[in-house]
């Protein structure tokens, strides 16, 4: 079974989200450890009340990048972990983390990558009038929100679709998206090569890399 650390700042949702899949026995992996750079984030009630062990590692008592990095190396390393899934983690990793973790290190982006990187991306995508929006799934590099993509789910924005609507339902999204994709690299069904990400035939053909179906 793989050990899965998911990195966290805030509410937490997507990694409730992986919460509830590794419940299922089927799941291939398991969470082993949830760390939050900020100690008030919510997400740290959702491990607890799973009984997963957690770390806040605040990136306040840490005087560079490099510093703040070595010490979740360190909580990645005891914990034995093989995968990291940055669930809403909001802190931008220095090249030699991404670097020792490549191929093994995911994150999810509310939007279709490479459109919309970074901060206020719904309000973005309504300022812009997309008309198709979406979310992703990535390997990290070291660039913020940029990396081969594992998956993506999309959906139509509707007539009269606010910020917050729009948000909403793309989270939705999310919350199917990240177990499925972390399902496929746990399963090496999906890997990254030369710096893209290529699947099994089963996944090819079966579509479910974009939308994918109900877990
Ligand atoms: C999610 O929408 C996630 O895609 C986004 O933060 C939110 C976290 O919500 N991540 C990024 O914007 C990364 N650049 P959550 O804490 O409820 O999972």
């Amino acid at each position: 079974m793989a050990k899965l650390a998911v990195l966290i700042s805030g509410r937490g949702s997507n990694l409730q989200s992986l919460i509830d899949a590794a419940a299922d026995p089927d799941f291939p992996a398991e969470i082993a450890l949830v760390v939050s750079n900020r100690p008030k984030a919510q997400g740290l009630a959702r491990a607890a009340k799973a009984g997963i062990k957690q770390s806040v590692i605040d990136h306040k008592d840490f005087e560079t990048r490099e510093d703040f990095d070595a010490a979740l190396s360190e909580a990645l390393r005891m914990a034995e972990v093989d995968f990291v899934c940055l669930a809403g983690f909001m802190r931008i990793l220095t090249p030699q983390f991404v670097n020792d973790w490549r191929g093994r290190l995911l994150n999810i982006h509310p939007s279709l990558l490479p459109a919309f990187r970074g901060l206020h991306v719904h309000e973005r995508m309504i300022d812009a009038g997309v008309k198709i929006a979406g979310c992703s799934v990535h390997f990290v590099s070291s660039e913020p929100d940029a990396g081969p993509i594992v998956g993506q789910a999309a959906l139509t924005v509707q007539p009269g679709e606010t910020a917050e609507t729009l948000a909403e339902r793309i989270l939705e999204l999310e919350h199917k998206l990240y177990p499925a994709c972390v399902r496929l690299i746990v399963e090496n069904k999906a890997r990254l090569s030369g710096g893209v990400v290529v699947y099994d035939r089963s996944v090819a053909s079966s579509g479910a890399v974009l939308n994918p179906p109900e877990n």
